[in-house]
């Protein structure tokens, strides 16, 4: 196990509280395409370890990971599985030692007014984004302090978490409910974890397809930067939060160009 200050018994006195350390070994789930892809190439490019999973395994991650199979693990595992999540959990750790480092990016998306979506879709959106998240994170957090370290976990909400845009009622509610359990958990675990969201804007990938050009151009409008969110822009947010001293927790940083300022 890497030399860690919190390797040694947990004092809870004023003075014992070291800064939280950089990741050097990330979970990213749903890293097949968009933005989790985007952040695996990023991490990759900043010497982080990375155990990248999503059910797919695209040519993009297989070549990423051929290309560096000691720093990039990937598997198709679906987040709703535990058994198999847990297996992967299990191998990440024996090949880079320990994880500490989470990016709960995974989720599906939603492109139906309330009553006219399932109860089935209903509780596939529920169960992938915020149960099969909060389950992950779980899994991990035991990892985590089991071995006695001081770990990181960056959430990807929405900003459909905190304005309201219809047809995504039963995503917003799974992205508000990770925004609400981020700042309990910043309360439970104190120093020993600094958990934080990013909550992007309308950005080009498969979820966001069904949005038409007219619907675009027209975020684009009321968004006082001019121009629609990309991957990009997300990044450095992520990666300040995986690797850099913010002493942010607990919050939400939101990426949208001021469309919601
Ligand atoms: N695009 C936007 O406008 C927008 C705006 C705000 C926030 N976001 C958030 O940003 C994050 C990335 O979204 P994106 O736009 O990049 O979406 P995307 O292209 O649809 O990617 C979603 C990823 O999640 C994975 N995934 C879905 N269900 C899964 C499951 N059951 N098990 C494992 N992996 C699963 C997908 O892979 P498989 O299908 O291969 O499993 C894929 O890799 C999401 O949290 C999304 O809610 C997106």
């Amino acid at each position: 196990m890497p030399e860690n200050s919190y390797a040694r018994p947990y004092d809870d006195s004023p003075t014992d509280h070291p800064a939280i350390p950089p990741a050097s070994s990330v979970v990213v789930s749903g890293a097949s395409r968009g933005l989790g892809l985007a952040l695996v190439q990023d991490l990759l490019a900043n010497g982080v370890n990375v155990a990248a999973f999503a059910r797919t395994i695209t040519p993009k991650l297989r070549e990423l990971s051929a290309a560096r199979p000691q720093m990039l693990l990937t598997r198709s595992i679906d987040i709703t599985r535990t058994d198999d999540v847990v297996r992967f959990l299990d191998e990440a750790n024996r090949q880079f030692g320990s994880l500490d480092g989470l990016i709960n990016n995974a989720a599906v998306g939603q492109d139906s007014l309330l009553v006219t979506t399932s109860e089935e879709s209903i509780h596939k959106i529920v169960e992938t984004n915020l149960i099969a998240t909060l389950n992950l994170t779980r899994l991990f957090l035991r990892r985590l302090f089991a071995e006695r370290r001081a770990g990181r976990v960056v959430m990807i909400t929405s900003i459909c978490a905190q304005r309201g845009y219809p047809g995504l009622a039963v995503y917003a509610a799974t992205k508000g409910g990770l925004e609400s359990a981020t700042r309990a958990l910043a309360r439970e675990y104190r120093e020993r974890l600094a958990i934080n969201c990013v909550a992007p804007g309308f950005f080009g990938s498969e979820m966001s397809a069904s949005l038409g050009q007219e619907q675009l151009e027209s975020i684009a409008r009321r968004t006082p930067t001019g121009k629609l969110v990309d991957t990009t822009d997300i990044l450095p947010v992520v990666r300040s939060l995986i690797l850099e001293q913010t002493n942010l927790n607990g919050q939400v940083l939101t990426v949208d160009g001021g469309a919601s300022a």
